[in-house]
């Protein structure tokens, strides 16, 4: 949440600074600004609204410097008002954060009476702060050292001094920050992506770090203000391409990108012609767990709750699915010989960082994270990569399928080490996954879910049934079309509907049922049964099994491409891997069809690094 981008260069930096805000704006898109210092003076410019507006703003009103910060906000304090809109400054100080500063309100209480705020942010009262040390007579370095030493919370800060011209400073605490160096530039960074262009070698500051950045140089203290050294590592973005592609929208790529990013995931699991799958973390020794807790947000959550069907049916270990924000603050308890897994695309979600600090002394930590060099993937005891790629759009498509991919090796490899997987089972669902990256690419080219989006934009409520992993499939589908669309939508294990929610159905009410032909189908289709009673308008996703059956049971009601969505039929394994795809897509779509920002929907951000 909330991007920071500054520079120190030997050109003017104001468009550089936007173009690395660019890459950031996915972490928060609500209002924009930057500031520079040139000849002597500190200038800044500040704008409401997306990133586009800020140029705009710097187009009429241009601004100028070699030295400069930038950031793109998600709010917390305050409104989406200009007023709002990072950097915050005085005469003399110019600064940009990410996190949030828990004790402002006391600072501020004291802060006030001294200054006048222009601000409802938490972020002004550092400011302040730095002002009172700086009138100490301590220099900039000290003043920011002292200033923070007052801060309780998480923060990602980037400072500029008037009287420093030549140097920028940066702070962080809990929230992530990277800097770069090259002989024409210094740059620092919210995440990898927004240097990847600019620089190969890249130092992630650890908790309590503070940066003096000059042209070419750094120097790093600690929280006890001593120099410290980190290691430059490669940058991993620095080969990717980030861009639309012929895509309309990032989300729409990622989503096709899925049958790629899969094979490729398959090839780190799956040597030719094996009769094994190589499990991504094999050093772990599933013999000796005796219970697992998996803990994510979001989306990431739902891979959790599908993966907990698969270690429990295979691998026959007792699996506790569980929210970050709901573990780190429940007391959990830990058995002996407890494994804890975080799941996280961004490898910085707050909630599970801290679910997965609070969890390591007491059980081996694992982090299944898609970005590289991530505060998750640092801090776990093992970490396991998901090889998605970047993903930009806000809503988790293509990290989703690749989660459930890695989990599901893991899950093999924790039943192959507990020998509850025979070597003939094994070669079957390798025969599976094998076929998997074709059956994607097939359900998404043949998808019909523009036509269905169609059907739903006047439904004034979504509900998506599913029973078994197509549960967490349909929790699924109800986020991510809330998340594009904004009509309220949710979901239920299909045995739930009349235990309460069966009282929302009527003849406006949309009804999503993922019902492929397995062992469940049965169940599903008395559920069909009760909603076609009460007049519900139902769209069911099934194999031509289930078609059949249906189509049987309730002649006339169901016809294919419309309110009957026809899916391979395929081994079980494979049934979440294919039948989020449509959903996805129904989002996607709906989204288009109401208008809506569907890579930067509304009041979201995809890094979400605060409480
Ligand atoms: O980066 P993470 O996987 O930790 O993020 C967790 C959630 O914030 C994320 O999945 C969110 O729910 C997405 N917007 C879903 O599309």
């Amino acid at each position: 949440m909330c991007g920071i981008v500054g520079l120190i260069a030997r050109d003017d930096v104001v468009n550089k600074i936007l173009e690395g805000l660019e890459r950031l704006e996915y972490r928060g898109y609500d209002s924009a600004g930057i500031a520079t210092i040139h000849e002597g003076k500190l200038d800044r410019r500040r704008s409401e609204g997306k990133l586009r507006a800020l140029k705009e703003v710097c187009f009429h009103a241009p601004l100028q410097g070699t030295i400069g910060i930038g950031h793109t906000r998600w709010a917390t304090h305050g409104p989406a008002i200009e007023a709002n809109a990072h950097p915050h400054a005085n005469h003399r100080i110019a600064l940009v954060h990410n996190g949030i500063i828990e004790n402002f309100s006391i600072l501020k209480k004291d802060l006030e009476t001294r200054y006048t705020f222009e601000s409802q942010t938490d972020t002004e009262v550092i400011v302040y702060l730095i002002e009172d040390e700086l009138a100490k007579d301590q220099n900039p370095l000290k003043a920011l050292q002292a200033a923070v030493k007052k801060l309780k919370g998480t923060y990602a800060i980037a400072v500029l001094f008037k009287e420093s011209p030549d140097t920028l400073y940066a702070v962080r605490q809990g929230s992530p920050l990277v800097l770069g160096i090259s002989e024409k530039a210094s740059y620092l960074g919210s995440d990898a992506i927004s240097l990847a262009p600019w620089v190969k070698q890249l130092c992630y500051l650890e908790d309590g770090d503070l940066a003096e950045l000059t042209l070419g140089h750094v120097t790093l203290y600690n929280r006890e203000d001593q120099k410290v050294q980190r290691p430059f590592v490669a940058n991993p973005m620095a080969t990717e391409n980030i861009s639309k592609g012929p895509y309309r929208h990032y989300m729409l790529k990622e989503i096709f990108e899925q049958s790629t990013v899969l094979s490729q995931g398959l090839q780190h699991i799956l040597e030719k012609e094996a009769h094994h799958l190589h499990a991504p973390q094999g050093d772990i020794d599933f013999k000796a767990i005796e219970s697992l807790s998996i803990i994510a947000c979001g989306t990431s959550y739902y891979a959790a709750m599908v993966a907990k069907y698969w270690f429990e049916k295979y691998a026959h270990i007792p699996v506790d699915v569980d929210i970050a924000s709901e573990f780190r603050y429940r007391h959990p308890v830990f058995t002996k010989n407890h494994a804890c897994f975080f799941i996280s695309q961004s490898g910085e979600t707050l909630d599970t960082l801290a679910a997965l600090e609070l969890s390591k002394k007491h059980a081996l930590t694992l982090g299944i994270v898609n970005v590289p060099q991530s505060s998750i993937a640092r801090a776990a005891h093992h970490v396991v990569f998901t090889h998605a790629g970047p993903e930009i759009g806000v809503a988790s498509t293509k990290a989703f399928t690749c989660q459930l991919l890695t989990l599901l090796t893991l899950a093999l490899e924790a039943a192959r080490q507990r020998k509850y997987l025979s070597a003939r089972e094994e070669e079957s669902m390798i025969q599976s996954l094998r076929s998997l990256p074709g059956l994607v690419h097939q359900v998404l080219i043949n998808n019909k879910m523009e036509a269905v989006a169609q059907t739903i934009l006047k439904a004034p409520h979504v509900i998506f049934l599913g029973r078994g992993t197509q549960y967490p499939i349909a929790l699924e589908g109800a986020l991510k079309l809330k998340e594009i669309s904004y009509i309220p939508s949710q979901a239920y294990a299909s045995g739930e509907l009349k235990h309460g929610p069966i009282a929302l159905i009527d003849e406006h009410v949309a009804i999503f049922i993922l019902a492929p032909f397995d062992a469940w189908f049965e169940k599903s289709a008395g559920n069909i049964q009760e909603i076609h009673a009460r007049k519900g308008h139902m769209t069911v996703f099934t194999d031509e099994e289930g078609a059949e059956h249906l189509q049987t049971m309730l002649p006339g009601v169901f016809h294919l491409g419309k309110n009957l969505i026809l899916l391979p039929k395929v081994d079980p394994l494979l049934h979440p891997f294919l039948y989020v795809l449509p959903l996805q897509l129904l989002s996607y779509y709906t989204g288009m069809l109401k208008g809506t920002d569907v890579d930067q929907p509304r009041n979201l951000a995809k890094s979400v690094t605060v409480e």
